[in-house]
């Protein structure tokens, strides 16, 4: 279970987390929607410990642990994942590389033997299939000439890989075509269950039609000032975030 608690957190000495309360139980899945510049890439950055934010107030547990004192590698091995709303490229490491020191890493923090090399190679396969990328990928280096979708997948691709407990996908969805909509929730689908948690970024509805969650979750100036069932996103799609403005400010 991931607890939040009375977030406050800053950037450049600016506060843009202003008491963030959110409980995610183990095996639900909750999406988290909101205007631009709300606050929800400050959010996920927080949770997994990017070093240009500063916590100023409050906590975050995840399984009993407090995340605000580990390193962000700590919080990996903890089984947190993120996917980045801007993924970013490694030229001269190749995926295959780059998942494989990933994966056995975490391995080797939970007392686990790495993979070997044939193990490595048919998890990626049977992974590859979910994400309907060509085995080709694997063999390029991280994001480099992916076009946008594709490394949207390919995030996808890494949280089927590495099967974090607690994933916090940040606009996986933005800029996908139907097709690869799909596939995104394909992903998150496969990954359901009741040792995953996730926490979905979107400003879509579109998405939480095909990956269901539990919760819809609205942060608006740093604060979740609503929550809801499935059809709260079918409502936010409807009619915009105004009506909540009002609301959150009456
Ligand atoms: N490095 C930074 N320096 C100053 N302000 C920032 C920085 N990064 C983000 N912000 C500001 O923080 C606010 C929240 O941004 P963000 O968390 O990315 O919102 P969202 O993901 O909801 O669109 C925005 O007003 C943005 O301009
Ligand atoms: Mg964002």
């Amino acid at each position: 279970m991931l607890e939040i608690k009375n977030l406050h957190a800053n950037i450049d000495g600016k506060e843009i987390l202003k008491g963030v309360n959110l409980t995610i139980p183990t095996g639900e899945i909750h999406a988290i929607m909101g205007p631009n510049g709300s606050g929800k890439s400050t959010l996920s950055n927080v949770i997994t410990g990017h070093p240009a934010y500063e916590v100023t107030q409050g906590s975050i547990t995840y399984n009993g642990k407090d995340l605000l004192e580990m390193e962000p590698y700590e919080r990996a091995h903890a089984g947190i994942l993120m996917s980045f709303q801007y993924p970013v490229e490694i030229p001269g490491v190749t995926m295959v590389n780059f998942l494989r020191t990933a994966l056995n890493a975490r391995r080797a923090a939970q007392g686990q033997q790495p993979l070997s090399a044939s193990e490595f190679l048919k998890l990626i396969r049977e992974k590859q299939k979910i994400v309907e990328m060509a085995s080709e990928f694997s063999s390029r280096h991280v994001n480099v000439g992916f076009s946008g979708g594709e490394k949207k997948r390919n995030e996808i691709f890494q949280m089927l890989v590495l099967q974090p407990t607690l994933a916090v996908l940040d606009e996986t969805d933005s800029g996908l075509d139907v097709d690869a909509l799909r596939i995104v929730a394909q992903g998150i689908n496969t990954m359901r269950g009741k040792d995953f948690s996730a926490i979905i970024i979107t400003h879509y509805q579109r998405l939480l039609e095909l990956a269901k969650p539990n919760y819809v979750h609205v942060l608006l100036g740093g604060k979740i000032v609503k929550s809801g069932g499935p059809d709260l996103a079918l409502e936010l799609d409807k009619k915009g975030y105004d009506w909540i403005k009002e609301e959150a400010e009456s």
